[in-house]
């Protein structure tokens, strides 16, 4: 059983998929962050991430692993923990070229689907994860809100944190990256024919999860039933 979710930065996607998947008693594959991994990996090298050629050069020949018995399941690039980096700032001005780079794309996506061949219950989350990477996945999410609703979710998430957040700021940011998303040639964001479009704009996160989780299982009987 393989559950995709894909959609835009801040729709909630790796709250649901992480929820979802300990529901399911599956795996949880966070996609966004083995491209955060490459980023981190670059900065240290003291890389140019606009330089696509050194930077698919240092990515094929990097080890990225997740340790699935960390919860969430921690990543290692080249046998150094790069979690707690994921999230920097440096980190998150870096991936949008790095997910551009189509070499380094197709180092990922091979990697995420030998991950696949591994862990046959997964739930995985991403941009292209059922549009390119898992075609024949048993379910498919395209998880979508709008940018003003992501823009106050990401902001309320900043100020529970104990930092200050602009959400004007922020909003732009969103645009700005889905505009980047949707429009790249390679692994671009879309909503695939096959997908399940759910707008969480108007539902809480245990909605979202709840709805999700019902679909899983019409689906797993319509499969059980030979539908
Ligand atoms: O979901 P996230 O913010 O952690 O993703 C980080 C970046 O990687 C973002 O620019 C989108 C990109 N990404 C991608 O292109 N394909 C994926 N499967 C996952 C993430």
């Amino acid at each position: 059983m393989i559950v995709t979710i894909d959609g835009p930065a801040g729709a909630g996607k790796s709250s649901v998929a992480k929820r979802l998947a300990e529901r399911l008693g599956a795996d949880f594959l966070d996609t966004g962050a083995m491209y955060r991994g490459v980023a981190a990996a670059s900065l240290e090298a003291g890389l140019d991430v606009t330089d696509h050629d050194k930077v698919a050069d240092l990515a094929e020949q990097l080890n990225i692993r997740f340790n699935w018995s960390d919860d969430p399941p921690s990543l290692k690039v080249d046998g150094v923990d790069v979690t707690h980096r994921l999230r920097d700032r440096d980190v998150t001005r870096a991936v949008s070229d790095i997910a551009a780079n189509a070499r380094v794309r197709h180092v990922l996506v091979h990697a995420q689907r030998w991950i696949g061949g591994e862990h046959p219950n997964l739930v995985t989350e991403g941009r292209d994860q059922g549009s390119v990477v898992f075609r024949d996945a048993t379910v498919k999410f395209y998880l979508d809100a709008s940018p003003e609703v992501r823009a106050r979710r990401r902001a309320n998430q900043l100020r529970e944190a104990g930092r200050e957040a602009d959400e004007q700021k922020i909003l732009e940011q969103i645009v700005y990256r889905d505009q980047r998303d949707k429009t790249r040639s390679d692994g671009p964001l879309i909503c695939p024919d096959d997908a399940q479009h759910i707008d969480s704009s108007g539902m809480t996160l245990d909605e979202v999860i709840d709805e999700l989780y019902r679909r899983v299982q019409e689906a797993l009987a319509g499969a059980g039933s030979g539908a």
